[in-house]
């Protein structure tokens, strides 16, 4: 009895979670015009706090986990010479623009199944504003 209700709350926990996400878990990437109005400024610091954990962005500077991402926006999928890129981003074809970097970021596994890339952005604000950034390290 206790149990069950136990798993009632835990049920109803988890959807209102998922809910506060909208549909599927992730956030929905921004528009072409959100995008346009991403702030660089507010992308550095988000890059700084969510992705710098993986990534590296100056040119040159030593990779992390993840590749270093300088000149990754409008350049093709996995072009690091030395990473170790996962087979599904080696076999993918993409060219990061706006379009593709915004899904990816929102879903990474949803636009390239496999990949080792396990962390999405959460708010869609964000994403615009980190696009940003890296369009300023080209
Ligand atoms: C937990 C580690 C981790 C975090 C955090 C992370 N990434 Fe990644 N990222 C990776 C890995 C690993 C890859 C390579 C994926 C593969 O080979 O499947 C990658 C790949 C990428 C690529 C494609 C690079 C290429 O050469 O094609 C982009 C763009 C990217 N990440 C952007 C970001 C941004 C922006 C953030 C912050 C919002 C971020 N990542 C956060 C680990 C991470």
């Amino acid at each position: 009895m206790r149990a069950a209700f136990l798993g009632v709350a835990l049920v109803s926990a988890c959807c209102a979670i998922a809910a506060a996400h909208g549909p599927g878990s992730h956030a929905t990437p921004p528009t072409r015009e959100e995008i346009v109005a991403g702030d660089a400024a507010r992308g550095a610091a988000a890059f700084e706090k969510v992705c710098s954990a993986c990534h590296t962005i100056e040119k040159g500077a030593r990779r992390r986990v993840g590749p270093n991402l300088f000149g990754v926006a409008g350049a093709r999928i996995a072009q690091k010479e030395g990473y170790p890129y996962s087979e599904a981003f080696r076999k993918a074809e993409i060219v990061w623009d706006d379009e593709t970097l915004a899904e990816f970021l929102a879903a990474p596994a949803e636009v390239v199944p496999g990949t080792k890339m396990d962390w999405a952005v959460r708010e869609t604000q964000q994403i615009a504003d980190i696009i940003a950034y890296l369009k300023l390290h080209r």
